[in-house]
Formats: C-alpha cells, structure tokens, sequence
C-alpha cells in the first residue's frame, strides 16, 4: 500500500522569481530554483514532501495558503515580497488557516526602509525569519519539520 508523505508547502511572492538578478547586493545571487532545491533537500532530509509556488498575484497565493491547508499541509514557509507590508487579504489568509505558517525574508527587512519595518502578515505566523538569506528557508522548513513530529 502507498504511503504520501507528509507534506510542506513554500510560497514565494512578488519578484522572487527574479532572485539572482534582482538587487544581488540586497537578496544576493541565489536564483529561486537555487531556494527550491535547498528547501527540496531540508524537507527530503526530514522525510516530507515539498511542494514550491511563486506567484506575484495576492489572490492566487491566498488560494495556495487555502489549497495548502485542505490538503494538510503539514506547515507552509511564506516570503511574501512586497505583500508582506501591504496585504490585509493575506494576513487574513494565513490567519484562516489552521497550519502552522514561518514568515521568511531573505534580506533584513528592519535594517532597510522604513515603510519595510512593518509586516501586516508576521503576527498571522508563528514566527518570522529576516536577514538569513537561504539559510532562513531551511530554519524554517527545519522548525516546522520538527513541530509536525511532536
Ligand atoms: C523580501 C523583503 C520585502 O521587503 C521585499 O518587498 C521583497 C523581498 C525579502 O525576502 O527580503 O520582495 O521579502
């Protein structure tokens, strides 16, 4: 009989696919498929499936938090982009989702502008990871492996 993994969801927002070529001084010269497969082996490591979006529309990664959560995810890794200081919508998303969800930020967003150093969808999260750079998604996907397994 087959068996499906348990399985955790990354979501990338606005202008993460440009990663590599966007502002390599600010989000360095990792490209988005550079994060997916580090995030592949973290979850692999951990026994867990991993399925990875990027989209730069709001609606379709508030339909991605729901599918996640009907599917039962076991955890979801968020990097809102530029949403993460702008959306109510997806604050409310991640907030009607009954998974636990990490916040994370490649560059460090309290170090940068001010209108950065607000996160509308951080307090929706369990908790929020900046200025790591890739090493953040493992943090995160190695954090909600291990609270999937308590
Ligand atoms: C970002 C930080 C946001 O302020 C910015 O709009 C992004 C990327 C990060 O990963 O550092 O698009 O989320």
């Amino acid at each position: 009989m087959s068996h499906t993994p348990p399985t955790l969801w990354v979501l990338h927002g606005p202008n993460l696919d440009r990663l590599g070529r966007r502002e390599p001084a600010v989000y360095g010269h990792a490209t988005l498929a550079d994060v997916d497969a580090a995030c592949a082996e973290v979850a692999a490591e951990h026994g867990f499936a991993l399925v990875c979006r990027q989209s730069a529309h709001e609606g379709a990664l508030i339909g991605w938090l729901h599918e996640a959560a009907d599917a039962g995810a076991a955890g979801i890794v968020i990097n809102p982009g530029g949403y993460t200081h702008t959306s109510v919508a997806l604050r409310d998303a991640v907030a009607s989702v009954d998974v636990p969800v990490v916040e994370v930020h490649l560059s460090n967003v309290h170090a940068r502008e001010s209108f950065r150093h607000v996160s509308l969808t951080a307090g929706a999260c369990v908790g929020a990871i900046a200025g790591l750079g890739v090493e953040g998604y493992r943090a995160a996907l190695r954090f909600l492996a291990r609270l999937a397994a308590d």
